[in-house]
């Protein structure tokens, strides 16, 4: 694999999307690790990430030379290109001249291999205050910028390169571009990873781990679980048992798109479980988000316990298949060195007393990748292209405690909110649009010829790539009206539909 070591920037796992778009392969690794155990795992090239803070931060994190003097291919972004020249013995001052945001970029000389033919002048994105101002020697400067006189180097015979600015962002229009020509044309690689790839990697590992027992998969309606399960049945076929709970957190029309949709395009085995009550029950008084969270993970496994009693006459089911992407793992502190932001329900909010071993075959997998082997596997368009739904469902949707009328309310908020958002052609363009329901707020407003004090619904429409980072998506004003009209005339107990126009960071895309 490419490893991209992380200096504690949230960019690590976007350049690791980017390499793998470059279809290669990589991982995240923390830059705590030693160049023992990065070597270790026999990385084709390894990427220094950007990190937050100066190299002569004092307890910045720092990074071993011999790194740099494995033999290995290597390259520095941002703060990893800085800690790259030090290494190397250039040379990184504090000149002052910070760049933040965009930035233009000249091409020095020919540009070398990373630059080579690249405009003269063009964007990037850049975060900086110390620049490196002499790059090491043998070392070609490939671009420069106002406030970074080396914002680019190479040397093709040692196989090392860096740039100043962010390669990964979509700001730095070029980025891909030098990133690929570091991976095929620097560093050699061959570009390998590639959908059928993954499916068939994916497949031989499930086959490996189940051997010839049997799996249950929980499906949500969600993209990911129906590609794990579609995975995990490509692997063992019938030995896989998909079970639906429905756990009343729902949205309108899901449980039938589970059972005939999903079954008709991959003739899985489908159990369905009605646990609307217990969901109910256990969640009554709870207003706690993350209690929420490990509530509903929990019972979600006692469902499926009971539900691998049930089909015992069939056989022993030890596996539980969950589909937990990349992106899950490091939220849920997975990844060492991250901070733990919330339990997503089906990593953090495990029980300890789990009874299954879990696969999860998308572990690996970001977000787009998913849904191209989604759409490899065969599943519907509708299914594959579905926008996000967290796991706990509109349990985490409702904000205050959960109860049945409150469901029905966001529940028949959320239908008008999505109708029109897809009337509008709009599916395409936003990530997810969670519904929220501020249970507990009520307003003022009138209507007929009334007062009315009633709740709050807010829209939090948001374009990404990867869930990791957001933005609010600007929809326009007509479909906002309509949405708003509707909803407030509809559904009884709202009164009013607000807009949430925060970004992530600083707000979460979920509101818990
Ligand atoms: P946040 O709110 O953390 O959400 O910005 C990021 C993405 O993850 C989804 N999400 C979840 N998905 N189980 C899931 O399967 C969960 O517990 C969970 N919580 C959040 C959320 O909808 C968004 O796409």
């Amino acid at each position: 694999p490419v490893l991209v070591v992380d200096f504690g920037a949230q960019y690590a796992q976007l350049i690791a999307r980017r390499v793998r778009e470059a279809q290669v392969y990589s991982e995240v690794v923390p830059h705590t690790a030693s160049v023992d155990e990065i070597l270790a795992k026999n990385p084709s090239a390894i990427i220094l990430s950007g990190g937050p803070s100066s190299v002569y931060e004092e307890g910045a994190p720092s990074m071993d030379a011999a790194l740099v003097k494995a033999g290995v291919p290597v390259f520095g972004i941002c703060y990893g290109f800085q800690l790259l020249a030090r290494a190397l013995g250039g040379d990184v001052e504090a000149t002052g001249a910070r760049e933040y945001g965009r930035t233009q970029v000249q091409v020095a000389g020919d540009g070398g291999t990373l630059h080579h033919e690249l405009p003269g002048s063009h964007p990037t994105w850049m975060s900086h205050g110390d620049s490196v101002t002499k790059a090491p020697e043998g070392y070609t400067v490939t671009a420069t910028s106002e406030g970074a006189p080396v914002a680019g180097f190479e040397n093709l015979e040692a196989r090392i390169a860096g740039v100043q600015y962010h390669p990964e962002v979509h700001h730095s229009p070029y980025g891909q571009e030098v990133l690929r020509r570091f991976l095929h044309d620097v560093a050699g690689i061959r570009p390998q990873w590639t959908t059928s790839s993954i499916v068939e990697e994916q497949v031989a590992r499930i086959r490996e781990q189940v051997g010839d027992g049997r799996a249950i998969c929980g499906l949500s309606g969600g993209v990911d679980s129906a590609v794990a399960a579609a995975l995990v049945q490509r692997a063992i076929g019938d030995r896989l048992t998909c079970v639906f709970v429905d756990h009343g957190l729902l949205r309108a029309g899901e449980r039938g798109q589970v059972e005939r949709d999903y079954v008709a395009a991959t003739g899985v085995k489908l159990v369905t479980v009605d646990a609307r009550e217990r969901f109910l029950d256990a969640l009554a008084g709870v207003t706690d988000p993350e209690t929420k969270r490990k509530i509903i993970g929990r019972e979600f496994i006692r469902v499926f316990e009971q539900a691998e009693r049930d089909l015992k006459a069939e056989g022993d089911y030890k596996f539980l298949v969950q589909g937990t992407l990349y992106p899950d793992v490091v939220e849920s502190g997975g990844g060492e060195g991250t901070a733990n932001i919330k339990s997503h329900h089906n990593v953090g909010g495990l029980p300890d007393d789990l009874q299954f071993e879990l696969v999860e075959p998308l572990r690996l997998l970001f977000k787009d990748e998913v849904r191209r082997v989604g759409t490899e596997l065969g599943l519907p368009e509708v299914i594959v292209q579905r926008q996000p739904f967290p796991g706990p469902g509109l349990g985490i949707r409702i904000i205050g405690e959960v109860n049945a009328s409150r469901l029905e309310t966001l529940r028949a908020a959320d239908a008008i909110a999505r109708e029109e958002l897809t009337a509008a052609g709009l599916d395409g363009e936003i990530w997810q649009c969670p519904v929220v329901l501020l249970a507990d707020v009520r307003s003022v407003g009138v209507q007929g010829d009334g007062r009315t004090y009633g709740h709050p619904i807010v829209l939090r429409p948001v374009s990404s790539e990867d869930a990791m980072t957001a933005d609010w998506t600007r929809l326009p004003y007509e479909v906002l009206e309509r949405i708003s009209t509707r909803i407030t005339n509809e559904v009884a107990e709202v009164n009013r539909v607000v807009l949430d126009v925060t970004s992530k960071p600083p707000g979460t895309i979920e509101w818990e």
